[in-house]
């Protein structure tokens, strides 16, 4: 089979005369084509078929411990000039980088499988949705990116037969010899690049089998290509969650939230409200990734790329994120999570006591005196969307959801209080683009704490300087731009204790935010923004004392004097191509905490 597409068909049969694979295969994206890919996963060694009666239609599957997450030390831009890879990418020239891709790529998939697998980025033929097709040897790849995508048939249908598409081209670099035995998680140990041509549109990813590296659909192309996109056709493609809070009275406030790799995208897009908030509810959009129009009448409306969710596995459990637990009960597709002695899974804080028994992610025997952890750290599930009890009812609406408020947080153990409110759209890029977070498992080589301007560092498809200028560029006559928020849930207390009881509880914080957008309450203002008193947020069902609120509001004036002047630092990096915007903003941060007593505190309401 082939599709309709004369430039698509030329594309796979030139792919297929370099990688020379022993089988082309065209995916449809049925039910029965992934059951017999799994089948055959099961059979090859790859995947463990889980406990049906724990565990129906699952299946555990443990990586090369050399291929485990994101590398972004491998991760390329490559733009015809180095300035529009930026600072904060690796750029290589597009040329000499194609000569070494052709070189690698040359013969890559002996003896394996070539799928050719067509996808949409967001509900099929949506004006916000985009078509990619990914190529891969890799049928770990087919059937997570039928979790993760709309596959197949119907966005082959979308294309037609001049359709755009973004081509996708993966391998995971492990040419089978004739006769040579395959292993359970054949990847490229010696070279891995996860390469971007932002100006022509493609991806390029070998060597790797994991996540973000290898289901191109996700951070590659709807994070760095489709940034790219979004910065020429005037929208934007972000690193964040979508969530929906209705109030009991009907009102649904929609919110974009930026934070860093694990750092809690997935508990917050699947927040529970908790005791105090009887009759509000909330609903699930996306969890990773926005792409996010202005309509006609000049408000962003948001949608969610991904068709699944791929979640941080260790620290999910009933207590922290029960709508996971949930969504994880059937048909999901766990990565080097542990498994226990009746052929179901375990991680690191699923239960408050371990099991006495464990297969670990590497396969070993494991004990809770082994003192190692039994799974990953960044052992992930893949579940499809629908089995996620708060989906948004308007999940699948082409038209996406009306966006009232941005949201960035990192991970900030020090200086930043729990909340505080942009004064204006120009104030909230300089938030974001200053934003920081202590390092993940993608970032091994980093100091441990690094910017990471909304939560985009590792995402970005071109120059993070002409990115923040892209963001300023929506401050113009005519839009209806959403207010901007800085959140933190992880300010540590002088004994390392977290300040704020987080997880559910961050529903205080995202009812003030709504209440600010519609106008409800007054912000009180702060060197860093508008912050909310005691008396401002809804503390039913939580203990929660205003002096205790007020050490986590507080600001420590030459702490954050000492981070104005660091911001310096990170805008040297970007040299003349910084917009002055944001330079002027740090000046009256300055300007304000010049003023500002040595411990600044909440006034009295
Ligand atoms: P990516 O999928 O990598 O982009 O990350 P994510 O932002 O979706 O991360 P995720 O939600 O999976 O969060 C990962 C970790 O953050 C887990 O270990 C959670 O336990 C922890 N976490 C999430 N929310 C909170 C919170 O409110 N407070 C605290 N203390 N920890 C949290
Ligand atoms: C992240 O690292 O931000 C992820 C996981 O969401 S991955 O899809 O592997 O990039
Ligand atoms: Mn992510």
């Amino acid at each position: 089979m082939a599709s309709q597409h004369q430039a698509l068909n030329d594309w796979v049969q030139s792919v297929a005369d370099m990688t020379k694979p022993e089988a082309v295969y065209w995916c449809d994206g049925s039910e029965a084509e992934y059951q017999s890919i799994c089948d055959a996963l099961v059979a090859s060694g790859t995947f463990i078929k889980l406990n049906e009666e724990k565990r129906p239609g699952s299946y555990l599957c443990r990586s090369d411990p050399a291929d485990v997450a994101r590398v972004e030390d491998r991760t390329y831009i490559c733009s015809a000039n180095p300035d529009d890879a930026g600072p904060t990418n690796n750029w290589r020239d597009p040329a000499e980088m194609k000569t070494l891709l052709n070189g690698l790529f040359e013969g890559c998939m002996k003896g394996r499988t070539m799928y050719v697998i067509p996808f949409s980025m967001g509900p099929l033929g949506s004006d916000i949705a985009h078509i990619g097709v990914q190529i891969t040897d890799s049928p770990y790849v087919v059937v997570s990116m039928r979790t993760m995508t709309r596959m197949g048939k119907g966005a082959l249908d979308v294309l037609g037969t001049d359709g755009e598409f973004v081509p996708c081209l993966h391998s995971i670099g492990a040419p089978l010899a004739p006769g040579e035995a395959d292993v359970a998680w054949p990847c490229n140990a010696d070279n891995k690049y996860i390469v971007h041509f932002p100006e022509t549109r493609e991806i390029w990813s070998f060597g790797s089998g994991y996540g973000g590296n290898a289901l191109l659909g996700k951070k590659c192309f709807a994070l760095r290509i489709a940034s790219a996109m979004a910065r020429d056709e005037g929208w934007l493609a972000e690193h964040m969650l979508i969530l929906g809070l209705e109030s009991p009275e009907g009102e649904k406030t929609y919110l974009g939230a930026a934070f860093p790799s694990a750092c809690g995208k997935t508990n917050l897009a699947m927040i529970i409200p908790p005791e105090g908030f009887e009759g509000w509810k909330a609903w699930t959009v996306g969890d990773d990734i926005a792409w996010i129009k202005p309509d006609a009448s000049g408000k962003l409306r948001a949608i969610n790329p991904d068709n699944g969710y791929f979640g941080v596995a260790p620290g999910t459990s009933y207590e922290s994120n029960p709508t996971a637990m949930k969504l994880v009960e059937k048909n999901t597709i766990f990565t080097n999570v542990a498994m226990t002695d009746d052929g179901d899974v375990w991680w690191e804080g699923m239960t408050k006591e371990p099991p006495a028994h464990l297969i670990d992610w590497k396969g070993n025997d494991w004990t809770p005196e082994s003192g190692t952890p039994a799974a990953h750290p960044n052992a992930r599930f893949c579940s499809p969307v629908d089995q996620c009890a708060s989906v948004d009812p308007a999940f699948n609406d082409p038209a996406g959801v009306p966006i009232d408020a941005f949201v960035f947080g990192g991970r900030l153990s020090k200086t930043f209080p729990l909340v505080y409110e942009a004064r204006d759209w120009q104030h909230g890029v300089y938030m974001a683009a200053t934003m920081g977070s202590e390092a993940t498992a993608a970032a091994e080589n980093q100091a441990a704490i690094r910017r990471d301007p909304m939560a985009m560092l590792p995402f970005c498809g071109y120059n993070m300087a002409d990115y923040w200028g892209h963001w300023l560029s929506f401050n113009k006559s005519g839009m209806q731009l959403p207010k901007i928020f800085r959140v933190n849930w992880f300010r540590k207390d002088a004994d390392g204790r977290f300040m704020w009881p987080g997880f559910g509880q961050n529903m205080r914080v995202m009812k003030w935010i709504i209440d600010r957008v519609h106008g409800k309450v007054d912000g009180i203002e702060s060197p860093f923004g508008k912050m909310p008193h005691h008396e401002d947020m809804n503390w039913d069902g939580l203990s929660f004392e205003k002096a205790q609120f007020a050490q986590l509001m507080e600001i420590d004036t030459d702490a954050a004097v000492r981070e104005a002047e660091d911001q310096r630092t990170h805008f040297d990096l970007f040299d003349d191509k910084l917009p002055d915007a944001l330079e002027d903003e740090r000046q009256d941060m300055l300007r304000r905490l010049s003023g500002a007593p040595a411990k600044w505190e909440l006034p009295a309401a």
